[in-house]
């Protein structure tokens, strides 16, 4: 098929189009390198020995996202493109609401004119919001706190009107969990920009000197070891995931949710621990206070992917820690 991925530059856009192309599909890119860099195409095409071709503008520039569907004939969308920094979308909501939301209805108005109705669309556990009602399964509530998971949850709705207002829509809603781990070829990986927000991301940088130690938000959650629990999930599992929801939706029609996630929940000690493993040293670390609006546990269940996609993740968290170090141990400073 000839995809267009929105947001392909990206985390787990690069992962995504690596495994499309490695499946034979031919990928065209959008991505305003807001959180991204080209580079990390560049290297996708390196281990592929297939050509990726960019496309450098915003989702904003509702013209040339129009153009852009003149000019191809795309017979699927995985639209990763989005801000997705939780705090940052409570300094700034009028931007994430922009940004997400009219993006995204940007790209639907210019996929309804060209008549491409095949999406795959990266929604989050976070639109479950403080839930602990776990395992979390798509019927559970959508409950989201904070304005990035309420922009997650207006695109669901959406999406689903769209696909009851027109029945010919073919929609795949996947709700990822804790995306963490790079190709194990060490070449491509997250490369956040600033301090980062999530836990693997900072441990890794611990880990390679560029940070002291690790902060532990809470160590008096109800949990075993009173740290949170979460469901990490490798990144690579999660592109085969993208894979599965495309074959699904390519001849079938309407509006299908699904959970990534493992579905087993480790706790912020056990990451570190782990991590350690992976480097052969102890990440050092520190106990702090909570981080407003955590939940002490969450994790997925997976059994509808299972079930509809015959998907599950395959890689246990010493294998994401093994390759998150793989990426972050060669590429100290990132893609620069
Ligand atoms: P990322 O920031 O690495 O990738 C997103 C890409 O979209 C970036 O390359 C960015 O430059 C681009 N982008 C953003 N707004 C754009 C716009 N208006 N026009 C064009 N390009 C734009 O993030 P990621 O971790 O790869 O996440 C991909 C998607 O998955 C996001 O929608 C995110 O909300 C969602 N998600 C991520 C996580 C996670 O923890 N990483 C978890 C659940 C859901
Ligand atoms: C994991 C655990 C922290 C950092 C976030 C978004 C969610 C989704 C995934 C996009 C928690 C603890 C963290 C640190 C710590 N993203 N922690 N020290 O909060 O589950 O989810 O990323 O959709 O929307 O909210 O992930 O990696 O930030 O935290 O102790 O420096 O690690 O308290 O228990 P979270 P996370």
């Amino acid at each position: 098929m000839k995809i267009l991925v929105t947001g392909g530059a990206g985390y787990i856009g690069s992962h995504t189009t690596l495994c499309l192309l490695e499946e034979g599909h031919e990928v065209v890119v959008v991505d305003n390198l807001r959180n991204s860099t080209s580079v990390s195409l560049r290297r996708v095409e390196r281990l592929t020995g297939r050509r990726v071709d960019l496309h450098e503008f915003d989702l904003l520039d509702a013209l040339a996202v129009d153009k852009l569907f003149e000019e191809n004939q795309f017979e699927a969308v995985v639209h990763f493109a989005g801000l997705k920094a939780v705090g940052e979308s409570v300094q700034k909501p009028l931007f994430y609401y922009q940004n997400n939301v009219v993006g995204t209805l940007n790209l639907l108005q210019s996929m309804e004119k060209a008549n491409v109705r095949r999406l795959v669309f990266s929604s989050s556990a976070t639109v479950y919001g403080a839930s602990e009602d776990v395992p979390l399964s798509e019927k559970t509530p959508l409950a989201a706190t904070n304005p990035y998971g309420r922009t997650k949850e207006q695109i669901e709705d959406i999406l689903s009107d769209l696909g009851t207002a027109d029945s010919s829509w073919s929609i795949a809603l996947l709700r990822y969990f804790n995306p963490v781990g790079a190709h194990e070829s060490g070449l491509i990986g997250e490369d956040p920009q600033g301090v980062p927000n999530n836990l693997l991301p900072f441990v890794a940088q611990v880990a390679v000197g560029r940070r002291e130690k690790v902060l532990v938000f809470g160590n008096d959650y109800p949990t075993p070891d009173g740290t949170g629990i979460r469901d990490y999930i490798h990144v690579m599992d999660l592109a085969a995931g993208h894979l599965a929801a495309l074959d699904y939706v390519k001849d079938r029609t309407g509006v299908f949710r699904w959970n990534l996630g493992t579905g087993r929940g480790y706790s912020v000690i056990e990451v570190i621990e782990a991590f350690g493993r992976a480097t052969g040293s102890p990440v050092p670390f520190q106990f702090a206070p909570r981080r407003p609006g955590d939940a002490a546990v969450s994790y997925a269940d997976p059994s509808a992917a299972l079930a509809d996609l015959r998907w599950s993740a395959r890689k246990d968290l010493d294998q994401m820690c093994a390759d998150h170090w793989r990426w972050q141990s060669t590429n100290p400073h990132g893609f620069s």
